[in-house]
């Protein structure tokens, strides 16, 4: 007998403000053309003024909750993968816990920026299999319309604000790749390019600071690193890409997902694309992503998923999971 970590619930909440990218073109030299056709998003969510990310990401662990038909005193952990957390401390994670009423287990945050969802994932599934705990909360939340330069209409026409929640529950398996839930992980991170991705301020240099990056130097790590990591995570789980019914990967940009994609052979038939939709929302794009394509009716129960994800760091990884 073998314990899986199965996925028994998803939920995402994205906030009401829709910005699609004409609202850009009213103070910065861009265009909707532009935007589109070098990174295929069309529009994003913004959180309201005093909307925080722990608001988020109550809301989409609610709904998750309320597919897996459980009440969050059933909870043994809460991960929450964020580098948007509302204060410096406690946790993001600790603040979900009590607006839910949950007042047992243990509740923390996962900081591997937009690889956020694969790390917290993967912690989850170790607390999972080492016993530590049979249901785990595991969310991305986001807010990182905090952090954009507005007058930088490199970065800032590029991300959104979001979150999206799994229930993942330990439950017994045959320990072969046709159980349901996760079947591997394979993280990675690198400081030596800590400067093609990072945010300019933070607690010790007392500022908040603004997203700076090198897009077309995370361009060129992405798509080989991506390809790697997800090749190496279905390697690990017994399985290859004729058995893949979906790649679902972190949302940063369509040119990306598509390189991805075609480096590992698949066709963009099996890839599930939200970027049009929800912009780069980090940590928040696969959980996002994978609640949406589970709500259309494209991911089903017994799929095969694969989730991959790079982020600044840079970290980056890939799970497998069948759904
Ligand atoms: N509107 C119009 N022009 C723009 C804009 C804009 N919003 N932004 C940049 N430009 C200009 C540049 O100034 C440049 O002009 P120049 O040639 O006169 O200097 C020109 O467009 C081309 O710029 P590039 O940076 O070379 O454009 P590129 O094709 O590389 O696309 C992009 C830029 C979309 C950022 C791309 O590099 C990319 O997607 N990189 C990966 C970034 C990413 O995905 N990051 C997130 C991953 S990690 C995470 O999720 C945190």
């Amino acid at each position: 007998m073998t314990i899986r970590a199965v996925v028994t619930g998803a939920g995402h909440y994205l906030p009401e403000r829709v910005v699609p990218n004409s609202e850009f073109e009213k103070s910065l030299d861009t265009s909707d053309e532009w935007i589109r056709a070098r990174s295929g998003i069309e529009r994003r969510h913004f959180a309201a003024e005093g909307e925080l990310t722990s608001d988020l990401a109550t809301k989409a662990a609610r709904n998750a909750l309320a597919q897996a038909g459980i009440d969050a005193n059933q909870i043994d952990a809460l991960v929450l993968a964020t580098s948007t957390a509302d204060l410096t401390f406690p946790s993001a994670a600790t603040m979900v816990q009590a607006n839910l009423g949950m007042t047992r287990g243990f509740a923390f945050d996962v900081q591997a920026v937009c690889a956020g969802f694969a790390y917290a994932l993967s912690n989850a599934n170790a607390l999972i299999l080492s016993g530590q705990a049979k249901r785990v909360l595991v969310i991305g939340a986001e807010t990182f319309s905090r952090i954009m330069d507005w007058t930088d209409r490199s970065t800032c026409v590029l991300f959104g604000d979001g979150a999206g929640a799994l229930v993942l529950e330990a439950q017994e398996g045959q320990g072969t790749p046709e159980d349901r839930g996760i079947l591997s992980t394979d993280l990675h991170s690198d400081g030596r390019h800590r400067d093609i991705l990072y945010v300019d301020g933070g607690v010790s240099t007392q500022t908040t600071g603004y997203l700076r990056m090198q897009g077309r130097e995370v361009f060129r790590h992405a798509i080989e690193k991506l390809a790697a990591t997800a090749n190496a995570a279905m390697e690990k789980a017994g399985v290859t890409t004729d058995d893949v019914d979906w790649i679902v990967p972190h949302q940063a940009n369509i040119r990306i997902i598509q390189g991805t994609a075609k480096k590992m052979g698949l066709p963009m038939a099996k890839v599930v694309v939200t970027v049009q939709d929800h912009g780069n929302t980090s940590a928040a794009s696969i959980p996002l992503a994978l609640s949406v394509a589970s709500e259309r009716g494209q991911i089903a129960p017994g799929d095969l998923i694969v989730t991959e994800a790079i982020g600044g760091g840079l970290a980056w990884g890939a799970v497998v999971l069948r759904w």
